[in-house]
């Protein structure tokens, strides 16, 4: 790519340009039918997901002794989460359940959950974020020919060349956390996203935070980046006209606060919250055919959780705040 040294006109650094792509007036996420319109998180995969997050709910609540526990979920899309959350926690547990979102309030959600485009303050229980930190915008960085490590520059139609050298935080971020070396080795600036999740977890009076992604750790960084484009639920070129999601895999460990944070991959975090693959024994066909089926149908779902390769390999950020918790998933 060609260096350039000034960052006018209609280039800009990706984190700019994917702001305004994802959450502009024309913004992807500005539109109508929503992100369960162009991909499939774990939300809208299995009711199990949320029914695992009311156990987690509960479980928190219990730890702490309370009596209405907050349940806030920051980038609730159309509040789908939150809605499969309340119908499954036992009966008797009021709770105060928030949407955190940038998009509208959708028609027809349940009066219970209240929206708002800021994330709460001072309360006490679960703050949950399936899907958020990877579209928290960020800046790309690209090692040049002679090994300066410049700023990618883009263009609405998803042209890219290079702009000045990465300095100042972004760079203190790069050495601490995804150092590069070589020729055409890129990396995503995470600054933007370990400052988004302090706030978040920060914003908790005490209770549990938890990031859920797609993430990758030092030692596992890839070398090239992972930023891409979904559209009508295909992987497509990352164009930050407005046409398709742009995201990137979170650097997931950098975000994580040292000393009480805890890094479990989603196979392992649903297991301890009582989700599992395991099939019905066979002889139940016979003896309870409905509840066979039943119990099938849950397995398979449970399986595109945990699935290798795919959801299971997600990453669970969880982090304790203001007072310690006992056995997050007891
Ligand atoms: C990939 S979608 C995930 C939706 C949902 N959590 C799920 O798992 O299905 C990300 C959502 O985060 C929202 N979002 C991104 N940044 C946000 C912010 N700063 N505050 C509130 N919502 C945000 C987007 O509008 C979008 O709906």
């Amino acid at each position: 790519m060609v260096p350039v040294t000034y960052e006018t006109g209609d280039w800009r650094g990706w984190r700019d340009a994917a702001e305004t792509a994802l959450y502009g007036p024309r913004g992807f996420y500005r539109r109508p039918e929503g992100p369960a319109g162009h991909f499939r998180t774990s939300v809208h995969a299995s009711r199990l997901f949320a029914a695992a997050v009311a156990r987690l709910l509960t479980s928190t609540a219990g730890s702490l002794g309370l009596e209405e526990p907050a349940l806030i979920d920051v980038g609730a899309g159309r509040g789908e989460l939150l809605t499969g959350v309340l119908a499954a926690l036992p009966p008797g547990l009021p709770v105060r359940a928030y949407a955190v979102e940038r998009a509208a309030r959708p028609a027809g959600l349940d009066p219970r959950i209240e929206w708002t485009a800021e994330i709460p303050r001072g309360l006490h229980g679960l703050l949950f974020a399936n899907e958020w930190l990877d579209n928290v915008p960020v800046d790309v960085a690209e090692v040049d020919a002679h090994g300066v490590v410049r700023r990618v520059l883009v263009r609405e139609d998803g042209e890219e060349r290079l702009g000045d050298e990465v300095a100042g935080a972004d760079a203190d971020w790069l050495a601490r956390w995804w150092p590069l070396g070589e020729p055409g080795t890129r990396a995503e600036i995470g600054r933007p996203r370990d400052e988004a999740w302090a706030a978040a977890a920060g914003s908790l009076a005490s209770g549990l935070a938890v990031a859920v992604d797609y993430a990758h750790t030092a030692g596992d960084r890839p070398p090239f980046g992972t930023l891409t484009g979904f559209r009508d639920g295909r992987e497509v070129r990352p164009v930050p006209d407005g046409s398709c999601d742009i995201t990137a895999h979170v650097a997931m460990d950098a975000c994580a606060a040292p000393g009480s944070a805890e890094l479990t991959g989603q196979r392992e975090a649903l297991r301890r919250l009582g989700v599992g693959g395991e099939r019905p024994p066979l002889a139940m066909a016979s003896s309870d055919p409905a509840g066979y089926v039943r119990a099938l149908a849950r397995a398979g779902e449970a399986a595109e959780l945990t699935a290798k390769g795919g959801l299971g390999d997600f990453t669970w950020l969880m982090q304790p705040v203001g007072r310690p918790l006992r056995d997050w998933a007891a």
